[in-house]
């Protein structure tokens, strides 16, 4: 018999299309999953890391259920994110012949979630979605809130559709076969949520970092289940971006910069993030609204995560000019996400440039 070592459940608040986030560890896919598939037919998309771990786990809960199960199987990376590779998920499932009341199940990270969500809101002009996110990042984010898309030659995310899935189930034991380095990169994430607009949660991860890095899947799931509060609470109140959403963009800003140097791969997005966050809590800092042992207590938490506090030396007109192209520039204007104290974000373009300048400048290394 199933049992649930640990469970929890949270709901994202979208009147017809509120939908359930199960969090826990060693969660029952049979029965988790029954109540949201709505027809037949289900297709997996998965990549060559993570199907051969936990691909046969689904397949047979689905196929206990009676449905009939395809999978697409997508190579491993960002540079994958590619309008031929989402293709491939659109041959998989005309090549299976499945119909409009299909069902499009993400196993996967981030990158995973994004191209099979995008994948579902075209076939046919929209099925159904799940997701099963295995990584901490996508567990904490990209599962959650509906944005899903795919890289352009010119742009990260610059294709896509808000898609809410059906259900989320994200299981803590799926995480014990994460490289070190991307459950950092995820804990980067966690971090942002305390940052942005909890104290409490913040005081929390200091008491509970060691936990959370030596894989206690109760810590994690905890971790987990107060990020995704969080973003629950902002994408019911703005699914679409049109204020409050933005904050989930602490750092992003400068961490996007990092990353477009340095050239995607490089650094993760969770560490490019995490040494956005600093930047974002200096310049704060500049401006009056938190103090300096505010942004020490930033760097302190960060590096307690094993992530990164500063970046390599970035020519300052290339990095400003990568800030430019920052999807929160709005009528030719850089709006920031920046700290007016610690657990409480606003969204701003009310800031000196010279300042921000410093802020960048002072938290390079080489
Ligand atoms: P990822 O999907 O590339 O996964 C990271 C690596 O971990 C990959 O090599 C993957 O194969 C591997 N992996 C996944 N699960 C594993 C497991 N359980 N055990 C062992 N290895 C595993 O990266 P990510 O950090 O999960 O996601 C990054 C992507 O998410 C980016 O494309 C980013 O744009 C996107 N994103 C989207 C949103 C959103 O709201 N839609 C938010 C944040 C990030
Ligand atoms: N990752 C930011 C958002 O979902 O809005």
């Amino acid at each position: 018999m199933w049992f649930y070592k640990l469970m929890q459940t949270l709901h994202v608040e979208l009147g017809e299309r509120r939908y359930p986030i199960f969090i826990g560890s060693q969660l029952d896919p049979k029965q988790l999953l029954e109540p949201y598939i709505h027809g037949q037919q289900v297709m997996i998309v998965s990549n060559e890391t993570v199907a051969p771990l936990y691909l046969s786990h689904y397949q047979e809960a689905l196929k206990s259920l009676g449905k009939t199960v395809a999978t697409c199987i997508l190579p491993d990376g960002e540079k994958y994110k590619d309008i031929q590779h989402l293709n491939l998920i659109f041959d998989a499932l005309l090549e299976a012949g499945f119909n409009r009341d299909c069902t499009v199940l993400a196993l996967g990270g981030g990158v995973i979630g994004d191209m099979a969500g995008f994948a579902s809101a075209c076939f046919q002009r929209g099925v159904y979605f799940i997701q099963v996110p295995t990584t901490l990042l996508s567990q904490v984010d990209s599962s959650v809130g509906g944005k899903t898309g795919i890289n352009h030659p010119l742009g990260k995310n610059m294709l896509g559709a808000f898609q809410q899935p059906q259900v989320v189930l994200a299981d803590m034991a799926q995480l014990d076969t994460l490289p070190d380095r991307e459950l950092s990169a995820g804990l980067s994430e966690v971090i942002k949520y305390a940052l942005l607009g909890d104290a409490d949660f913040l005081v929390w991860l200091e008491q509970n970092m060691d936990g959370l890095i030596g894989r206690d899947a109760e810590l994690l799931a905890e971790a987990v289940y107060r990020s995704c509060a969080h973003k629950a609470r902002i994408v019911a109140n703005d699914e679409k971006e049109q204020g409050e959403r933005a904050l989930l963009n602490l750092g992003h800003t400068f961490g996007h910069a990092i990353e477009s140097y340095l050239g995607y791969g490089t650094w993760l997005h969770g560490e490019a993030v995490a040494t956005g966050m600093v930047m974002a809590a200096d310049l704060s800092q500049r401006l009056g609204w938190i103090s300096s042992d505010d942004v020490e207590r930033t760097k302190k938490i960060i590096q307690r995560a094993n992530l990164p506090i500063s970046c390599p030396k970035i020519p300052l007109d290339e990095f400003l000019g990568y800030m430019a192209h920052d999807k929160k520039v709005l009528n030719g204007q850089l709006r920031l996400v920046l700290l007016k104290q610690l657990g409480q974000a606003v969204i701003t373009k009310d800031f000196d440039v010279e300042l921000m300048k410093q802020a960048i400048l002072a938290n390079q290394h080489g």
